[in-house]
């Protein structure tokens, strides 16, 4: 078997090791394959997840060391099994539900983890079966509408339903985020400030939740964010339980080195301190993003080239769909078969189109790639741990993904000292989670569609 060459505009890859590509478990373990060695083995003419499970651990394992309270991980950012198993393994044992599917997924992975359903617009029947049959006791909502929905269908308001949560979602400013969040859910002040009093009849646990926006930017929009939260704590002069500052914490693109995690820690922590709540409030933040997208990347085949624009098997229609947005370069690399000539090492912008017939389809870029790609060539997105396959759809009848675990580290341009991709692999190979997993063998390895 051969191996691929393989070129990165921003930093070398590192040398794909020697031996069988796809090993499998051995008595003395497992050792997972490389991108190069698999896409050696495989010649993917198909997209290809290559999940990279010892990162999300060792990610995972970060957050929960350095966030002062509860960490959820936003499900919807990448619910693949081995996704939800390496951060489990990690430490995470809170989750971030936001729909049914969601929910019935988690609970036949982790049967016993603590799900908190975190979309603040809800149907009756969703909260009804979460309550009733999932054991869902945590509900954000941002109206009174949305409140009365929740009491009817977790018990009524004769008294506080056993361990009822009720998660007030506020609108808050999203200055420097890359997608804002706040023109569809929030609650402004005054209304907050009457559902915190309403709920607080009602709740075992009250609480104030928002979102700064994905992509944050700027650690600072967290404490403007908290200096609402306590405005508005003061003026309900109510009792609160839980404060949870969302998700929106940034990773690296391209062209975006973003403040590390330790900033955006500080900045919670100066925020929460200005509030001077009683020590018995909890603290829980709802990463997808920087939790996920490190731990994740696409190799894509390049089926056609015109000048500098690249006709790949993949677009915004699939795992690409944060692409075509603005804002978001991933960094890449080339891989090669080394029966061709070595890649020219002088790099050139180029953009991709996706394989459907909409021309909406393209991924502007630009991506710095070799001056010679050609046709047949595979190239490869980092940072697509997060929001990649899990928006995919169907059109056209492309965006099917195979799946498979590596062992490469995350394919970013993150400076390895500092926030989520200084990850130490060594470390995470013994890690457990602190709950049962049900996650089969198979999934947790190589998996087609949505393990
Ligand atoms: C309620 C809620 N929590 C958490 C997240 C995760 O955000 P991020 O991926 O930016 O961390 C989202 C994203 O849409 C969200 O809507």
């Amino acid at each position: 078997m051969g191996f691929l060459r393989s070129s990165c505009a921003a930093r070398p890859i590192e040398a794909g090791g020697r031996g069988t590509a796809l090993d499998r478990p051995t008595a003395v373990g497992w050792r997972r394959p490389s991108v190069a060695e698999v896409i050696a083995a495989r010649r993917p003419s198909e997209p290809l997840e290559c999940l990279r499970p010892d990162v999300l651990t060792g990610i995972a394992r970060s957050f929960v060391a350095a966030f002062p309270g509860e960490v959820l991980y936003a499900v919807k950012a990448n619910p693949r099994a081995a996704v939800v198993g390496a951060l489990a393994r990690g430490g995470i044992s809170h989750f971030d539900v936001a729909s049914p599917a969601e929910i019935k997924r988690l609970r036949r992975l982790c049967p016993t983890a603590e799900l908190h359903y975190m979309h603040p617009v809800k149907s009756r029947s969703a909260i009804a079966a979460a309550w009733r049959d999932h054991g869902v006791r945590d509900y954000a909502l941002d109206s009174a509408s949305e409140l009365d929905k929740i009491l009817d269908e977790t018990g009524g308001t004769g008294g506080t339903a056993a361990g009822r949560g009720l998660m007030v979602r506020l609108a808050v400013p999203n200055p420097t985020a890359l997608h804002g969040l706040s023109g569809k859910f929030g609650a402004d002040p005054r209304t907050a400030i009457a559902l915190l009093r309403r709920g607080r009849a009602h709740a075992t646990r009250l609480g104030l939740t928002f979102h700064v926006g994905s992509q944050c930017l700027d650690p600072a929009d967290f404490e403007t964010a908290l200096a609402r939260v306590g405005e508005v704590i003061a003026a309900a002069r109510v009792a609160i339980d839980v404060i949870d500052v969302g998700g929106g914490f940034p990773v690296a693109y391209a062209d975006i080195t973003p403040p590390p995690l330790s900033a955006f820690w500080a900045a919670i922590r100066r925020g929460v301190a200005r509030l001077g709540l009683a020590p018995s409030v909890r603290l829980w933040c709802e990463p997808g993003r920087a939790l996920a997208a490190p731990g994740g990347s696409m190799v894509l085949q390049v089926v056609h080239r015109r000048g500098r624009a690249l006709y790949v098997n993949d677009g915004v229609y699939g795992s690409l769909s944060d692409g075509g947005r603005e804002g978001v370069r991933y960094p890449v690399r080339l891989h090669r078969d080394p029966a061709r000539p070595a890649p020219t090492a002088a790099t050139v912008p180029f953009t991709l189109f996706g394989p459907t017939c909409d021309s909406v389809d393209f991924i502007p870029g630009p991506f710095l790639l070799p001056d010679d790609v050609a046709e047949g060539d595979w190239i490869e997105l980092g940072q697509l741990g997060a929001y990649g396959t899990a928006l995919g759809a169907r059109f056209n009848g492309f965006g099917a993904a195979e799946q498979v675990e590596v062992r490469d580290p995350p394919l970013d341009h993150a400076d390895p000292a500092a926030g989520p991709a200084s990850v130490r692999l060594a470390e995470c190979d013994a890690a457990r989670p602190a709950f049962p997993l049900c996650i089969p063998a198979d999934a947790e390895s190589t998996a087609t569609g949505q393990a």
